[in-house]
């Protein structure tokens, strides 16, 4: 039998994780988020979901890959021999999948912009003609499927390398490398005449503007930010060593995508306050409105602030091919490069469809975050709140206050997320 993958060191581990949480939900979505519902009241109500809910989520997913040693599929049918939760395993596979895909574009998206940065094309770039380009570089089909492409390209190549050699080592170079460029970026954003709005904005509390929709919205971003729910966890957690901790790799990396999280909006919203543009969320606000305003700030920023995404999303996206990979390695027997080949050419054709058709897009984000998701998340919660032997559960998560959050508070929360999502 051939020996499974493991990360070399806890390090290598905790930073893939990281690397997975860490992504464009934290960028685009993240800061205007805090702004929106409130500032820093909506910043302690983020905390106390992930704290709450979406951090033993996040236990209960790692223990079953740590203790099943397998991948989504394969962890699915050794805890329910004969098949009933294999419907699961492969739905999360698929999620996963489908994810992958259609951030693959938007990945595109971020090697074209810096691209473009590269060759100073950003100088002196006001609003209508940062519409113009990204109008052009979103509905262009060729540039959209190419760039999507030499994404797609760079993330099958981390993962042909290796658990340890490719995921590992690039997680373990990566993230501090983006930790520090965010910190730069937050900086030089913090230092413009006119930042402290960008700033109030983040953190003036205003908790008339914490309603139930907006509670909503930070269980579910925690959630997605999180990476929970697909097997992206449940399969990096496979390749722990023995003696390494779930609960540690779950605090660390809840602790890295919070703080970047914030960095973050420290690093956008002052430079967007300061340039006096309304605050936007999303592509418009990544790829609109901050190239007009860094394109002001020398050639070198704008350089920076690309590479950051473009890191950010290759390490979530690498999470997200890894599941499909660890599934053909694992239950089909493939060798680590055909599995690799085979998920590259399906993730080629869903990717196409997403680059050239915003609805297709559109339709693979709102299933695997609103519907895939959540079931997965719940089945994998279920699973160690109810289906594993107790003493099992508790001699990985210690605390049976953390048990109970997953046997009753997660269930609950998570159905409430969905059904607000979807409603
Ligand atoms: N956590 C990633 C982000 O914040 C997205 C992601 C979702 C990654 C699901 C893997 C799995 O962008």
């Amino acid at each position: 039998m051939r020996q499974r993958a493991k990360f070399g060191s806890r390090f290598a581990a905790i930073m893939a994780m990281a690397g997975s949480a860490v992504g464009l939900g934290n960028i685009w979505r993240f800061p205007y988020m805090v702004g929106e519902h409130g500032g820093a009241a909506f910043i302690i109500v983020y905390v106390l979901c992930c704290l709450t809910v979406s951090l033993p989520i996040f236990f209960s997913e790692s223990l079953i890959g740590k203790t099943t040693r397998k991948d989504t599929y394969g962890a699915m049918e050794q805890i329910a021999p004969g098949g009933k939760l294999k419907p699961v395993g492969f739905m999360a596979i698929l999620a996963a999948f489908v994810i992958v895909c259609f951030y693959s574009v938007v990945g595109g998206w971020s090697f074209n912009y810096l691209i473009r940065s590269l060759a100073g094309s950003f100088n002196g770039l006001d609003m209508a003609s940062a519409r113009e380009v990204f109008a052009s570089v979103g509905s262009s089909p060729v540039e959209s499927v190419s760039c999507m492409l030499v994404f797609l390209g760079m993330t099958a190549l981390i993962v042909v390398a290796g658990v340890d050699k490719g995921i590992g080592r690039f997680s373990k170079i990566s993230m501090p490398v983006l930790l520090v460029m965010m910190l730069l970026i937050a900086f030089v954003s913090l230092s413009l005449p006119g930042a402290g709005k960008g700033v109030e904005y983040l953190l003036k509390p205003d908790w008339s503007r914490l309603d139930g929709p907006a509670i909503a919205s930070a269980l579910g971003q925690s959630f997605f930010s999180l990476s929970l729910g697909v097997g992206c966890i449940l399969t990096y957690a496979s390749y722990m060593k023995e003696e390494e901790s779930v609960l540690t790799a779950g605090v660390w990396t809840a602790v890295f995508d919070t703080a970047f999280a914030l960095i973050a909006g420290f690093a956008i919203m002052p430079a967007v306050f300061a340039a006096g543009i309304e605050p936007a969320a999303g592509p418009t606000l990544v790829f609109e409105t901050l190239p007009v305003i860094f394109s002001k700030m020398g050639v070198v920023l704008p350089v920076i602030f690309f590479l950051a995404i473009l890191i950010a999303a290759l390490s979530s996206s690498i999470s997200m091919f890894e599941v499909a990979v660890a599934w053909l390695v694992d239950q089909k027997q493939m060798r680590r490069v055909t599995a690799v080949l085979s998920v590259f050419g399906a993730a080629v054709v869903l990717g196409c469809a997403c680059a050239v058709a915003p609805s297709v897009f559109r339709a693979c984000d709102f299933v695997s975050s609103n519907v895939f998701m959540m079931i997965g998340a719940l089945a994998f919660a279920l699973i160690v709140g109810w289906k594993l032997p107790r003493e099992e559960v508790l001699r990985h998560l210690r605390f049976p206050f953390i048990y109970a959050v997953i046997r009753y508070v997660a269930p609950v929360m998570i159905v409430a997320i969905a059904i607000s999502n979807l409603l």
